[in-house]
């Protein structure tokens, strides 16, 4: 919610998504979705399936030479790959617009594009409409796995051993 405010995108607008399936980028596609913006998910191969699973009208693709030079406004990056970030660039329209959550020391090499980078925790009156909309139904969370508390470093192994599959909880008490 904080990428899609701070950079405006808007109904119609060309957005590169990088990296769908995890906990930032699954909510990132359904809020674009919701304000009617044109999205092409860029996948890791290992991720396709899952990714074209959870949003089957999505169009994903795997290789970032599928996206068409100059056609996109907005790329916004949930995966933090430098070299992706680099390629991705020739993707942007003049003016465009990168954005990442992933990596606060990525230097554009186009001079005509913006770059930002953030990643700063959302304000309580945003996770309160988050919440709301996941209430509603109007946003899904994507559940990878459920831990205990006490298994707080399982999860966290969890985590950095497996493809992302949205979300890790941890119970707090049934
Ligand atoms: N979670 C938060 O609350 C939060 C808050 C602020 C900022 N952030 C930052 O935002 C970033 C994303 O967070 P997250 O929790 O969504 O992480 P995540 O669950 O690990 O998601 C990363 C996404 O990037 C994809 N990806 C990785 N390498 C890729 C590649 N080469 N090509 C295409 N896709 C690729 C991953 O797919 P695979 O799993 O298949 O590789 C996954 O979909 C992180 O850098 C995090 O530090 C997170």
């Amino acid at each position: 919610m904080m990428m899609v405010k701070s950079v405006g995108v808007q109904k119609n607008d060309d957005v590169l998504l990088i990296g769908a399936s995890g906990g930032i980028g699954s909510y990132l596609y359904q809020m674009l979705i919701s304000l009617e913006a044109n999205v092409i998910i860029l996948s890791s191969e290992r991720s396709r399936n899952y990714t074209q699973m959870i949003f089957p009208d999505a169009k994903v693709v795997t290789k970032i030479k599928d996206v068409d030079n100059k056609s996109i406004k907005f790329v916004l990056d949930t995966a933090g790959n430098e070299s992706l970030l680099n390629q991705s660039e020739s993707k942007l329209l003049d003016g465009g617009t990168l954005f990442t959550s992933a990596l606060p020391t990525y230097h554009k090499l186009r001079l005509d594009i913006h770059s930002v980078f953030n990643n700063l925790p959302i304000s309580p009156k945003q996770y309160k409409k988050i919440i709301e909309m996941l209430s509603k139904g109007t946003l899904k969370a994507q559940i990878n796995k459920v831990f205990e508390m006490n298994d707080v470093k399982l999860a966290q192994h969890y985590e950095d051993e497996t493809a992302s599959r949205g979300r890790i909880v941890l119970k707090i008490n049934d």
